[in-house]
């Protein structure tokens, strides 16, 4: 078996670009930077997790593909800087970020979750995504454009019992793409944002049957969607291929949200 490192000059239809992932080290923001430096990005994978991070971006450079890990706590204003400065301080710009970092509460109606959990929640998933969008979008306009996807969920476009929290940032997050998209049309930055159903990470697949079994009926395909799925969509949506896309909602869901 041939394991060369040996770079050849990036093909696909993100050559050239350079992406940033926020929430990279495992799961679907895994997944999608290694289908973005797949599709020829060069990737800075950004994450609180510093050595699941490291291996996440030494294995796409083991594929061949330009990885720098930064880890980065998306609480963090200055950490969240420092990863857009890295892309621009290492391969020249920005073009692509996929704000993907996100955390859930354990289910529970709202006046039984602590504040901690509600802190949490807006903290990483909404605060966390602003803060670095601002960047992100400063970044983008020096380089003359580009495309932002941000993570939302089901629960970002309908209510989900014992989630409150987690489904109001989720909510707010397609209301902050959508506005960024109309501030920055006309300037060729692109801003979007996917809205998955479960997707069968580490967690799902932890489930016993008897609960992944009602979640998987509750999905009108019969089936839970694997990374991959979201990580292509992202990628469509950041390549040329999506040039006239802009403020969408994208449901990955297999149909879950269809009927609502
Ligand atoms: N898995 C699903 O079924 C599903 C469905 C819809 C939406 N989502 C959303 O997709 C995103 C990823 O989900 P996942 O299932 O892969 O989760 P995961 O827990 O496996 O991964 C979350 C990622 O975010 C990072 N992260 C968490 N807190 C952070 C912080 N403070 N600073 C920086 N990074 C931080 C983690 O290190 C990790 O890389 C989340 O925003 C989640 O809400 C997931």
């Amino acid at each position: 078996m041939n394991v060369s490192t040996s770079v050849s000059p990036p093909s696909g239809p993100l050559a050239n670009k350079v992406a940033l992932v926020l929430g990279a080290s495992r799961g679907i923001g895994a997944a999608t930077a290694r289908a973005l430096a797949r599709a020829g990005a060069s990737v800075v994978l950004a994450s609180r997790d510093a050595s699941a991070l490291e291996a996440a971006a030494a294995h796409l450079r083991w594929e061949g593909a330009q990885a720098i890990a930064v880890p980065t706590d998306a609480l963090d204003d200055q950490q969240l800087a420092r990863a857009v400065h890295m892309a621009v301080e290492t391969f020249g710009g920005l073009d692509i970020a996929f704000n993907n970092a996100g955390s859930g509460h354990m289910p529970a109606p709202l006046a039984e979750l602590t504040t901690k959990d509600i802190d949490d929640a807006i903290g990483i998933n909404l605060r966390g995504i602003l803060v670095a969008m601002k960047f992100e979008l400063a970044a983008m306009l020096a380089r003359g454009g580009g495309a932002i996807v941000n993570m939302s969920s089901t629960a970002g476009v309908q209510g989900v019992r014992g989630m409150a929290a987690y489904s109001a940032t989720k909510h707010a997050v397609v209301g902050a793409t959508r506005s960024a998209a109309l501030d920055y049309a006309a300037k060729g930055i692109r801003v979007n944002v996917v809205a998955p159903g479960p997707i069968l990470t580490d967690r799902l697949k932890a489930l016993p049957e008897e609960r992944r079994a009602p979640i998987e009926r509750a999905v009108p395909m019969g089936r839970v969607g694997a990374e991959e799925e979201v990580a292509s969509t992202v990628v469509w949506l950041a390549s040329d291929a999506a040039s006239f896309v802009t403020g969408a909602v994208i449901p990955i869901d297999g149909g879950r949200t269809a009927g609502a």
